[in-house]
């Protein structure tokens, strides 16, 4: 059979990524992006106009899963007419699930490629070993193995990025499936992340995102295994052209001091802090394994309005976790008001295949679930416009990201702490970090007049 070179193989053809679940999945598609685009391939918007069809998958709720299998079915028909013209490929999170690839083996067999989050650098192999020897693959690798560093990444942004700063999860909580999709706990080495970050800067970026799925274990070995998180942000904070520096996720459990003096010591740490609670009740905080308590969590919230008052906070909160009662919830009611979340994303409870809680006889009906959200709902939005309120008449720093799709003519932005900001500007603010009087809010962001 005759071998193409790289560049035939890639000859006109159009790839379309849909990406489903958290940063580090977005991350993961800016890489393949990257990579598909180096090798010749040529992105388009939308899946129709696609040679080639991605899925990156999610799997921490079951409707990630639903919206996957339903998305991916509608493509059955296109690809039984147009067989080798048109490519299926499938990756992420759900993939790293025997009962998935059993799934997909049994009812959508003519996808052509599988492959996990382990080995997601391997997509430019696998469409090669396709196109040159009509091999359809499904390759799943069971463990991270080496990290592997300096893969191209196409940004979404030009003045922003997200940084992998680690992989995986140690943790366990007894509800979730990401220690078992994305393996253990794997940091990268600090002189690594300086050069990307050094790179990024040098093509204009003025923001990063670290991701990790608790970034506070960090543990950066270079000569010495010796860099923790905090020395990570103080390094990064020494690049120039680096203006802000944000994080996700930070574990309750381990937060240091050293981390919150960052907060007030280092300009370009923003004020903005992601603190996942989960819920609000200790005998739950127990049952779901987040080795702190609920008077913990208070205290460390304390301790870091203390040292920076303005500091936004948001979190993840779990509603109907097995066994949860009417108090527990009320708890978590409690909480969130005695904290006062700047705003907070709220998940029904739900059963992942594989993890311990999904084993528990005690599950709480859809109906009492459904319920207790809207209740939770109720009180993070009133908390959230409220919080809002009081940006209103101060004048805010907002890096300016673009156009916003929802309101024609105006820009949107964030502010320093994380606020979405709508504004009028004229042409090309996208990249700047300019003052915006705050005039008007609501629940989910604010709006605001040029400076
Ligand atoms: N590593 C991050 C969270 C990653 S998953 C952390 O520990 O904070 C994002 C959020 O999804 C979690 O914080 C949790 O609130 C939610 N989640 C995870 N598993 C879930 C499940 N089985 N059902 C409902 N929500 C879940
Ligand atoms: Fe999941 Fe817990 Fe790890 Fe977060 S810390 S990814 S919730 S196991
Ligand atoms: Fe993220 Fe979903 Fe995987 S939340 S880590 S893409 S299971």
């Amino acid at each position: 059979m005759c071998i193409g070179t790289e560049t035939d193989l890639a000859k006109n053809r159009t790839f379309h990524i849909t990406t489903f679940g958290c940063q580090m999945n977005e991350h993961d598609s800016e890489i393949m992006a990257g990579m598909l685009a180096e090798k010749g391939y040529e992105p388009v918007n939308t899946r129709d106009e696609a040679d080639i069809v991605i899925f990156n998958t999610c799997s921490i709720r079951e409707n990630a899963d639903k919206r996957f299998f339903g998305t991916l079915g509608q493509l059955k028909h296109r690809k039984l007419e147009e067989r080798e013209a048109f490519t299926v490929c499938v990756c992420g999170c759900m993939m790293q699930q025997q009962h998935i690839i059993d799934t997909l083996k049994s009812k959508y067999p003519w996808v052509d490629i599988v492959f996990g989050t382990h080995n997601l650098h391997q997509l430019p192999i696998l469409l090669d070993n396709l196109y040159n020897e009509n091999k359809k693959q499904i390759e799943v690798w069971q463990d991270g193995g080496e990290i592997v560093e300096g893969l191209p990444a196409k940004r979404l942004f030009k003045h922003k990025s997200f940084v992998n700063i680690m992989y995986g999860c140690n943790n366990f909580c007894s509800y979730c499936i990401v220690p078992y999709t994305r393996g253990r706990e794997r940091s990268r080495r600090p002189e690594d992340i300086v050069t990307e970050v050094r790179k990024l800067a040098s093509d204009g970026v003025k923001e990063i995102t670290l991701l990790g799925q608790n970034v506070n274990s960090y543990r950066g070995c270079g000569e010495k295994c010796e860099t923790d998180f905090t020395d990570l942000i103080y390094m990064l904070s020494e690049i120039d052209g680096i203006e802000r520096i944000r994080f996700m996720t930070s574990h309750p459990k381990d937060l240091s001091d050293k981390l919150i003096d960052a907060f007030r010591n280092c300009d370009k740490l923003c004020k903005y802090i992601h603190l996942p609670v989960q819920a609000g009740s200790n005998d739950v905080l127990k049952a779901m394994n987040r080795k702190y308590t609920r008077e913990s969590y208070l205290k460390l919230v304390k301790k870091i309005r203390t040292a920076v008052p303005s500091i936004a906070i948001s979190t993840d909160i779990i509603v109907g976790f097995p066994g949860e009662t009417e108090k527990d919830f009320e708890d978590t009611l409690d909480l969130a008001r005695e904290v006062g979340y700047d705003s907070a994303f709220t998940f029904l409870y739900s059963i992942r295949q594989g993890t311990p809680a999904a084993k528990r006889t005690d599950q709480i009906p859809e109906e009492i679930k459904h319920q207790r959200f809207n209740r939770l709902v109720e009180v993070i939005n009133s908390i959230s416009a409220e919080k809002n309120r009081e940006y209103r008449g101060t004048t805010q720093m907002v890096l300016a990201d673009g156009v916003s799709r929802s309101k024609e003519g105006t820009y949107e932005g964030r502010t320093d702490s994380f606020k979405l900001v709508n504004f009028v500007g004229e042409p090309g603010l996208e990249g700047k970090i300019i003052p915006v009087k705050i005039t008007d809010s609501n629940t989910f962001s604010l709006t605001g007049e040029r400076e």
